[in-house]
């Protein structure tokens, strides 16, 4: 099929690059030129694990990089729009990108054309951007508008899109059904994975994955619904963690015996330092706007917000129990992305603690394998950018980890207490056991665990060595 991905983003770039990858004719279309130009170059714009292996292998192939939006959608079967969907000032969505596709792509419609909604939506979009199209004489029977909500995580956004637990297809007539059908079909009908150039089967993946059709409102709703389930999962586990510091329960334990109930499951159950990125925390504003906006006061989200945001206060708050004053204090920092695998940082609780940091008076000396370059131009000069972690840990007072990324829980527990100036840890991601750091010789403050303190670590000493003695 002839696909035509409008913003080539982080959601448009993937979801383009795949596409072309199942066989289809892709163009991706954007309005920033030094973007096209770029990919047209061959120049890589994200940070996505096998992002730059599939550009590789169908650039001026089976994939197209174009400004000319007409062109595009002209020549294409299915036009798939994904641009951003930020939030305004009173928390809804601003639709304004959508509504300037949807005027744009009205007069290249010509023969019938699927127009599908891949950025996350308020539920009724859908019917707004027909009305659009229509107004700007695009003829009723010659399009259908749907909805295919993408369910992939920044850096694993390709692994994600082949290895789905579903495909969603929100749409209302059968005609605009059997284009989006035809669309996935190399993977409901499981060829993509017998073949030898196939993306690597992530370990819990099941294939081939279901398709799920529902009307369009249906799909724009349940992926509102998706994110904010997820993100009141987080909260959830954050809240109790909080329990867990009051009362001296482990979370982590308590996350074990939670997450086998296999009626609520294991994934994201992670505490931290709260959510962030451009999905969940825009996502849940513009949910409870859509909601209240249709007379239903989903009280619910304000908490699942309210907890997420408290988060990253408890953890500065920690850092000060650690260290006493903050004025003046080195900090180490590891991670400055939303999370880890992407140089993503848009809502990143890491860079806003780093922040409530700095406007403590404190010195950052921060590491982020991904991420330096954007946070470089959002970060004032209280913080230097180091080239590892261990770097940025010399001569700091504590160093704090605000990211999961995978190399931040493999780090030299020796060299690092080396090139501390004190040996204190703050972890607001739990990648470190706490009896392992003791034993490293680390004051280890963790999130709703108890913390390995100095009075704590030389109790336990002296009663060694009674025992030793006795
Ligand atoms: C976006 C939405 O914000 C999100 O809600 C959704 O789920 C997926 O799409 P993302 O891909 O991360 O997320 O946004 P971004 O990386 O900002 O990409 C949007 C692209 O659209 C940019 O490259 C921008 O230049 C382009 N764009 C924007 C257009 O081509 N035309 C426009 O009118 C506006
Ligand atoms: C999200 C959705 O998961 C994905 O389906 C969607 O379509 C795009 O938005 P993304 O924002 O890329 O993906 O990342 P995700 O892995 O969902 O993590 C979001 C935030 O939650 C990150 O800040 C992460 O650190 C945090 N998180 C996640 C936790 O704090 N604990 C967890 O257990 C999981």
């Amino acid at each position: 099929m002839r696909i035509a991905v409008i913003g080539s983003g982080y959601v448009g770039l993937v979801a383009g690059a795949c596409f072309a990858d199942i066989g289809h004719e892709v163009i991706l279309v954007d309005n920033d030129q030094q973007k096209i130009t770029g990919l047209n170059q061959g120049q890589v714009p994200i940070h996505e694990k096998f992002l730059p292996e599939l550009l590789a292998r169908h650039r001026g192939q089976r994939l197209h990089f174009s400004g000319d939006l007409h062109t595009a959608v002209e020549a294409s079967d299915a036009v798939f729009i994904a641009v951003g969907t930020p939030s305004t000032e009173r928390g809804d969505a601003d639709l304004s990108y959508v509504e300037s596709v949807a005027r744009g792509i009205s007069g290249a419609i010509g023969r019938y054309k699927v127009v599908v909604e891949k950025s996350t939506v308020p539920v009724y979009t859908s019917e707004w951007i027909r009305k659009i199209m229509l107004r700007n004489a695009a003829a009723p029977d010659s399009f259908d508008v749907a909805s295919n909500p993408e369910f992939m995580r920044e850096g694993t956004a390709v692994s994600d899109f082949f290895y789905t637990d579903r495909i969603v297809i929100g749409s209302d007539t059968a005609r605009c059904t059997a284009v989006l059908r035809e669309i996935y079909a190399p993977l409901t009908d499981g060829s993509y994975y017998l073949r030898p150039d196939a993306i690597p089967r992530p370990d819990r993946a099941q294939i081939p994955p279901p398709m799920v059709v529902t009307s369009t409102k249906s799909a724009e709703l349940l992926k509102h619904a998706c994110n904010a389930f997820l993100a009141r999962k987080i909260s959830f586990i954050n809240a109790v963690a909080s329990v867990c510091e009051s009362v001296g329960a482990d979370v982590q334990q308590v996350v074990e015996g939670v997450g086998t109930d296999s009626r609520i499951g294991p994934r994201f159950l992670n505490p931290g330092i709260g959510y962030g990125g451009s999905c969940f925390p825009k996502d849940l504003r513009a949910f409870r706007a859509v909601a209240r906006e249709h007379g239903y006061e989903f009280r619910l989200l304000d908490e699942v917000m309210h907890i997420n945001e408290d988060q990253r206060y408890r953890f500065v708050q920690k850092v000060r129990k650690a260290l006493w004053t903050l004025r003046g204090k080195r900090l180490a920092v590891l991670g400055l992305a939303f999370k880890g695998g992407t140089d993503d940082i848009r809502e990143s609780p890491a860079l806003a603690v780093t922040q409530a940091l700095v406007a403590e008076g404190c010195a950052i000396s921060a590491y982020d394998p991904a991420a330096m370059d954007r946070a470089r131009e959002v970060l004032t000069s209280s913080v230097e950018f180091a080239s590892d972690p261990y770097e940025a840990a010399r001569d700091a007072d504590a160093l704090l980890i605000l990211t999961e990324w995978e190399e931040f829980a493999a780090l030299d527990l020796n060299r690092l207490r080396g090139l501390l100036k004190y040996p204190i840890v703050v972890d607001g991601r739990n990648l470190y056991d706490p009896a392992a750091m003791a034993v490293a010789g680390f004051t280890y403050y963790s999130i709703g665990r108890t913390a390995v303190t100095e009075e704590g670590q030389q109790l336990q000493s002296a009663a060694a060595r009674k025992f030793k003695n006795a």
